[in-house]
């Protein structure tokens, strides 16, 4: 698990990239399922915007607040970003089929998890985004972690990116 500091949107940005771009330098993709946790307004629609942006998507990315789901495509990647926040029960996300979208060229981007988390694949990668307020200043706050152990290489070399784009700009 590690967690790192992201109060400016450059360091959402580059977060984003770091994810995007140790994911196209995988050989074999075999899709993933990443989920982001965390407060209203904590970040994790922006987060996903600069991710769809770092592999080329230039559509405007909505919330899925309202929509539930919104869908892109580009280099053969289909990329499926959800928000269950407005869930009432769990079983409701069934009515999505969200297993038959599974493949090994797919990427889905889960906010608010938790709403519908008891009928959900197994995340490859968790996000919790979170802001602590000091004085005036708000720090933000993001801690990556996965519940697989062949996913731990991945994490450290998302966290070697950053730490290495950050401290180049
Ligand atoms: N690292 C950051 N630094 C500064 N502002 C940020 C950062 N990340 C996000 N924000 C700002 O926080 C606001 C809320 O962000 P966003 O909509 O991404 O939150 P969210 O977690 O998706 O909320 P919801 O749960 O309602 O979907 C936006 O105005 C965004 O610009
Ligand atoms: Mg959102």
């Amino acid at each position: 698990m590690y967690t790192i500091k992201i109060s400016e949107l450059k360091e959402t940005s580059i977060l984003a990239a770091s994810i995007a771009e140790s994911i196209c330098k995988e050989e074999r993709s075999n899709g993933k399922i990443i989920y982001l946790y965390g407060d209203l307004g904590s970040g994790k629609t922006t987060l996903v915007r600069y991710f769809l942006q770092s592999f080329g998507i230039v559509d405007n990315i909505k919330s899925p607040s309202f929509s539930i789901m919104e869908q892109y495509y580009i280099n053969e990647i289909s990329f499926y970003h959800f928000d269950f926040y407005r869930f009432n029960h769990q079983s409701e996300v069934l009515n999505i089929g969200l297993n038959e979208l599974k493949d090994k060229n797919t990427i889905m981007l889960i906010e608010w998890p938790e709403k519908a988390i008891g009928f959900l694949p197994k995340p490859d990668l968790e996000i919790l985004l979170s802001c602590s307020e000091i004085g005036t200043d708000v720090e933000r706050y993001a801690t990556l972690s996965t519940q697989k152990n062949k996913e731990e290489k991945w994490l450290t070399n998302i966290i070697s990116a950053y730490k290495h784009v950050l401290a180049h700009t």
